[in-house]
């Protein structure tokens, strides 16, 4: 077919590394502790995020609060430097630095409806504990809003042209995504708790 493929959007998925079994142990201890220590966050989850528990609304600033988180946000680092030089950034000198991060706990039925990052330019998800059952990440066709008087697409039609793609959730695995590029977590069927990390990059 004489077609060119312009203006893809690219969204990364890639497992962190190795020895991530220990990391992800010890995460995941830290996130239980900072839950229990949490007051405010967890006031704020049980008006905002039912069923679970989230940092977004008390603590955003984890990628500081430890050596396990430090280590983290370092090896997710060359991951966001590496997906920048796939989108041909030129950063002009700057750099691309975590501004925030912050945990989310999901259980049974808890989910997380559609929404851009604003004021960051790359976001992502880091996942810690991922029980079987569990939804993953689904993007959204940027362009749907422009479609107008466009036909759906078909049920079969490859992943690349589809109105939503869903990538599963794996322990272990990274996923980054332009911050403009609008997401959702489903609910989550999952009986036990499904424990990552959000975060945001600025370009300074
Ligand atoms: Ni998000």
């Amino acid at each position: 077919m004489p077609l060119q493929e312009l203006f893809p959007t690219l969204v990364y998925s890639a497992p962190l590394g190795a020895g991530t079994g220990a990391l992800n142990r010890e995460l995941l201890a830290e996130c239980r502790t900072v839950r229990a220590r949490d007051t405010a966050g967890r006031r704020w989850s049980a008006r905002n995020y039912a069923g679970g528990y989230t940092s977004y609304g008390s603590l955003d600033q984890v990628h500081r609060l430890s050596s396990s988180f430090i280590g983290l946000r370092e090896r997710i680092d060359r991951h966001v430097a590496a997906y920048a030089r796939a989108l041909h950034w030129d950063l002009r000198g700057g750099r691309l630095l975590m501004s925030d991060c912050w945990i989310n706990i999901m259980a049974r039925g808890s989910a997380h409806g559609p929404h851009l990052h604003p004021q960051a330019v790359v976001s992502g998800t880091y996942y810690i504990k991922v029980p079987p059952g569990s939804a993953g990440l689904k993007f959204e066709d940027p362009r749907l809003s422009r479609l107008m008087a466009a036909p759906m697409r078909r049920a079969r039609a490859p992943r690349a042209v589809r109105a939503h793609v869903e990538l599963p959730a794996r322990a272990g695995r990274l996923v980054l995504f332009e911050s403009w590029l609008r997401h959702e977590v489903p609910a989550t069927a999952a009986g036990l708790e499904r424990v990552s990390l959000s975060f945001n990059y600025q370009w300074a």
